[in-house]
């Protein structure tokens, strides 16, 4: 009889071992840490949101997180990239959500899967998809039977998707945590009775998918039990969960800020990072996430709250190309490292609290294990200080905690920088030779087919659906009762974004609004003649609003009103005027940023390419340049459109806005702020797109621009990214 050796036998028990215990494995919480298998943890964690950037970059970024001290991942789930129509879902791609979250596991890091689905993110239309709008009787994020099913339906298939992967922490996966909405407290406040009605069932029903992970909910004070309620912001020793149970955890400390179209670059100064998170951790936090650690690229038309740049950078640890953005990384990387060696004692005990003069603290957590470690804080913002703490003086710079991970010597400081700096450069690495297509402006009786005629001004999105960011509205005026020799005025109002308007087929001219007020009003003498007058207002929207009670009824477009005035008649009320209305471009319904669709007009080559016309498509082909450092285009002679790379949508680009606003020089003390520390006042507010080098083949790269107002394409270059 074959009888197993003894130490194959040992060996399947150390195996059958391992897999129990990963079975039981279980996440729990009490008061002082989320517990993962028994073992209360300090954790660090960071947001790298999956679509922004390319499956080929996430194993490289996950590593750079993981070398830089992370713990954890954390993601939001993008439900209108999943379910672009009703029922046809798309998990490929930027999209495979699972591949990324596997990427993740066999990193060794864990995740924070943050699923929503409201999402919020500067991301279009806040993550929900803009046929959720169109479902009869529904109203978001309340208490509303259809959007609780369809809520319910969309989590339901996520959580379903992880458990059939194997994904969550007691299957052997990686998901420690979920979450369920996203800073509901201040909406459920606006609205009362419903808003809070509806956070309960959400509880439930999240609580009721039975994980084996804890939920959060994340500024929302008076999250249901067992959900845990978080803080987000720039700073949050200050917040205390709602049960004295309950973790202390910041979900989103922002690193930095987003930009918009019209508004200066955000920085963020790592010393102040640094002190936001030493002040949280000194106060008993025991999770911190950095929101972005990578930020990466709004590509395509998922950009959103109004005017958001294709650049999601924001001024996160990685930059948006995949580059370590120093010292701030190095720095971070710095103060994870010691927070690794005073875990033991953070968890074990609470801190004593000593204040050895005005505006200084010492945190002492000395557990009766033996271990010690102190927290010096100097919250001045303009004096350093000498702070005595056990006999041994410390200096801190002002505005700065200094970390002893021995309770003597000081192993960090937040405001001593030791990581260097790097500098990035773009060098050019390609030109292109461009061809041209010029659209017309489209007329009430252009005779294309999908002309719709309706009484009176419509919303957009109520005639979009959001298929494209462009409706055209369209009337024909017949003027006889000009005054001789003077022109008209023409007053457009709009709901939003931008607008541009043509009259008898000549652009007169482009107003458009910002991330605060995008209203707008084009108000200007036109030339009009004699007779019939064609008039073509091209509204534009610049993505859709992403945060608000009740954002999903805000309107955009042309609503009014509309007069021609200085006519012999007087004024001419155009609101009740007959509309025409096209969704869309003549080259998006073309396809002209695809290959095969681009040969069905006919393009001008050489001298003959359009210069600052406005409604310009330019093509080009190129072949991919050597090396691997990241790419991208230098946009700086263009206007206002969007970009095409190999079919596919690299982001909006509107060099032709510049940022307005304050960029004086910007101290890293002192409390901060998204508007504290700009940078590139007067310059374009984006001025380089980025090329995902994995969208390019080695040649015959189609690169398709489409340009609204007119541009000097000549100047469009390929640069790459070097430190
Ligand atoms: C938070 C929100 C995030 C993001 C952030 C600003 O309030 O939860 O999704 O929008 O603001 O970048």
């Amino acid at each position: 009889m074959w009888r197993m050796p003894r130490i194959k036998i040992l060996l399947l028990l150390v195996i059958f071992s391992c897999i129990c215990s990963s079975i039981n494995a279980t996440v729990s919480y009490d008061d002082k840490a989320i517990i993962i298998n028994g073992r209360r943890r300090i954790l660090m964690s960071g947001s790298i949101h999956y679509p922004r950037s390319t499956p080929e970059m996430w194993p490289d970024l996950i590593k750079k997180a993981k070398d830089g001290g992370l713990d954890v991942i954390q993601t939001y789930v993008f439900w209108n990239g999943h379910e672009p129509s009703p029922g046809k879902y798309n998990f490929e791609g930027r999209y495979d959500l699972v591949k990324f979250i596997k990427y993740i596991q066999e990193a060794g890091l864990y995740v924070h899967l943050r699923i929503g689905p409201y999402v919020c993110a500067e991301w279009n239309f806040g993550g929900f998809p803009v046929w959720l709008k169109y479902v009869p009787g529904i109203s978001f994020r309340t208490d509303n039977g259809p959007f609780k099913i369809a809520m319910q339906g969309f989590t339901t298939k996520i959580v379903n998707m992880m458990k059939s992967a194997e994904l969550f922490e007691p299957q052997g996966g990686p998901i420690i945590m979920s979450q369920i909405e996203n800073e509901y407290g201040p909406v459920e406040w606006d609205i009362g009775a419903p808003g809070k009605a509806y956070s309960k069932w959400a509880a439930k029903m999240a609580d009721g998918l039975k994980t084996g992970v804890p939920w959060i909910m994340c500024k929302q004070e008076d999250a249901p039990d067992p959900m845990i309620d978080t803080c987000n912001g720039f700073y949050c020793e200050k917040f205390t969960p709602n049960r004295p149970y309950k973790p202390k955890m910041f979900t989103e400390l922002w690193t930095g800020w987003f930009t918009e179209f019209g508004g200066p670059i955000p920085t963020r100064p790592v010393e102040d990072i640094a002190y936001s998170v030493a002040r949280f951790i000194q106060n008993n936090g025991s999770f911190v996430n950095y929101y972005m650690y990578h930020g990466g690229t709004n590509f395509g038309r998922t950009a959103g709250g109004l005017f958001i740049t294709t650049s999601y950078d924001y001024d996160a640890p990685i930059d948006e190309y995949g580059l370590l953005n120093e010292p701030k990384w190095g720095h971070l990387r710095d103060l994870h490292t010691t927070i690794k060696l005073v875990e033991p004692a953070l968890v074990s005990a609470y801190p004593t609290v000593i204040y050895p003069g005005k505006n200084q603290e010492i945190h002492v957590f000395q557990p009766k294990t033996g271990s010690c470690a102190a927290f010096l804080s100097n919250y001045d913002p303009h004096f350093s200080a000498k702070l005595m703490f056990r006999n041994v003086q410390y200096n801190l710079p002002p505005w700065s905690i200094s970390i002893l991970h021995d309770c003597k010597n000081e192993v960090f400081n937040t405001a001593k920088v030791k990581a260097s700096s790097t500098q990035k450069k773009m060098t050019v690495v390609e030109t292109f030779k461009w061809e041209s297509y010029n659209e017309e402006a489209p007329t009430s009786d252009s005779g294309d087919g999908d002309t719709l005629s309706m009484e009176g001004l419509y919303e957009q999105l109520n005639v979009t659906r959001d298929a494209s960011d462009y409706l055209w509205y369209l009337a024909d005026i017949n003027e006889h009762f000009l005054k001789n020799g003077q022109f008209p005025t023409l007053t457009v109002m709009s709901a939003g974004h931008a607008l541009h308007v043509f009259i008898n087929n000549q652009l007169s001219g482009t107003v458009w609004g910002s991330l605060k007020n995008p209203k707008l009003t084009f108000s200007q003498k036109v030339k009009l003649r004699a007779g019939v007058n064609k008039i073509s207002l091209l509204s534009v929207s610049v993505g859709l609003s992403n945060v608000g009670t009740h954002y999903e009824t805000y309107n955009v477009g042309v609503l009014g009103p509309i007069t021609l005035k200085g006519l012999n008649e007087g004024t001419q009320d155009l609101m009740k005027h007959k509309w025409s209305y096209k969704v869309g471009l003549r080259g998006e319904s073309l396809s002209l940023h695809t290959l095969d669709g681009s040969s069905s007009v006919e393009w001008l080559q050489g001298s003959l390419v359009a210069q600052k016309q406005p409604l310009t498509w330019y093509k080009t082909t190129f072949n991919a340049p050597e090396g691997n450092e990241p790419l991208a285009l230098d946009m700086n002679s263009m206007g206002k459109g969007q970009i095409f790379l190999n079919g596919e949508g690299l982001g909006r680009h509107w060099p032709g806005n510049k940022a307005h606003g304050n960029c004086n020089k910007c101290s890293y003390t002192g409390i901060y702020n998204e508007n504290k520390c700009n940078q590139y006042c007067g310059d374009p507010s984006q001025r380089w797109y980025h090329v995902p080098r994995s969208w390019l083949r080695p040649t015959g790269n189609f690169l398709v621009i489409f340009e609204e107002w007119g541009g000097n394409p000549d100047w469009i270059t390929l640069v790459k990214r070097t430190t």
